[in-house]
C-alpha cells in the first residue's frame, strides 16, 4: 500500500511511522508512506501556505494554491510511477464521516491512498470540492491538526494488510471485528498483589477458555457501549 501524506508539519506524520506496528509494514515492504510538505510548493517568496477566511472570523485558513500544485504534481508522479489514479483522497476533518472498524477495514484493500491534514481552521473549500474522494473524522472532539487524525487512520490501516500482523497477534481477534470490545488480558504472575487471575485461564481447557472470553467480552460490550448491540440478537 502506498500512502502519500500532504502537510504543513510532516514531522508530525513521520514521528509515528517510526515506531510500533507501522514501523515493522513498512520495513517489510508492506507499506510506502510520505510526508509532503505543503510549504514547499507554495508560489510566493515567502513561501505563505494559509490566509485569513473571507468574511472576518478567528484562526487561518490553508490556501488553494499550495494545496493544489501539490495535489496535481503527486497525482501526475502517481501516474508516471505505474501506480495509477489514486484509490481514495482523504481530507482529515471534525466533519467528515466518523471512522469506524467498518471503515477501516474497506480502505485496507486499497492500494494508492492520499491524505491531506488541515491545520488551523481547516483548507479553502474549492480543494475540497475540486480534489477530495472522502472526508474523515476521527471522533466528535477537536484536535489541533489532521496530522495525527492522519496518522490514527494510517496506524488503523496499515495493521488490517496481510501480513503485517503475525496470526497470533491477528487483527481479525482485535475489539470491534466482530461489533464487540475485547475481554480482559493477563500476564504472568498468576497473582500479583493478592490479585489472582480467574482460574479458568489457568487450567489448559481451551474450550472452556472460549466460553469464557466470549462471555466476557459480551459482558463487557454490554456494560460499556449497548449501542454495539442493537441490531446485534
Ligand atoms: N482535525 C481536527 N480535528 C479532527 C478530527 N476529530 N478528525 C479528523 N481531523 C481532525
Amino acid at each position: 500500500m502506498w500512502i502519500d501524506v500532504v502537510t504543513a508539519f510532516p514531522g508530525l506524520v513521520e514521528g509515528p511511522l517510526q515506531y510500533s506496528i507501522v514501523r515493522q509494514a513498512i520495513k517489510k515492504g508492506l507499506a510506502t508512506i510520505h510526508a509532503h510538505n505543503l510549504r514547499d510548493y507554495a508560489t510566493d517568496k515567502h513561501r505563505v501556505i494559509d490566509g485569513y477566511p473571507f468574511g472576518g472570523g478567528g484562526g487561518m485558513v490553508l490556501k488553494p494554491e499550495p494545496l493544489f500544485n501539490c495535489i496535481e504534481v503527486l497525482k501526475q508522479k502517481s501516474e508516471r510511477d505505474g501506480r495509477g489514479t489514486y484509490d481514495a483522497i482523504i481530507y482529515l476533518t471534525p466533519d467528515g464521516e466518523l471512522l469506524n472498524q467498518r471503515i477501516c477495514n474497506a480502505l485496507s484493500l486499497h492500494k494508492n491512498i492520499m491524505m491531506v491534514a488541515g491545520h488551523y481552521k481547516g483548507i479553502d473549500q474549492r480543494v475540497r470540492e475540486t480534489y477530495i474522494t472522502r472526508e474523515i473524522s476521527i471522533g466528535d472532539y477537536v484536535i489541533s491538526g489532521g496530522e495525527q487524525a492522519a496518522t490514527i487512520l494510517i496506524d488503523a490501516i496499515v495493521r488490517l494488510i496481510p501480513g503485517v500482523l503475525s496470526n497470533a497477534t491477528s487483527a481479525l481477534s482485535d475489539s470491534f471485528q466482530d461489533g464487540l470490545l475485547d475481554m480482559p488480558v493477563y500476564t504472568r504472575p498468576a497473582e500479583f498483589r493478592g490479585m489472582r487471575v480467574p482460574e479458568v485461564l489457568l487450567e489448559g481447557n481451551h474450550a472452556k477458555i472460549d466460553a469464557w472470553r466470549d462471555e466476557e467480552r459480551l459482558r463487557r460490550t454490554r456494560e460499556r457501549r449497548p449501542d454495539l448491540l442493537k441490531g446485534q440478537d
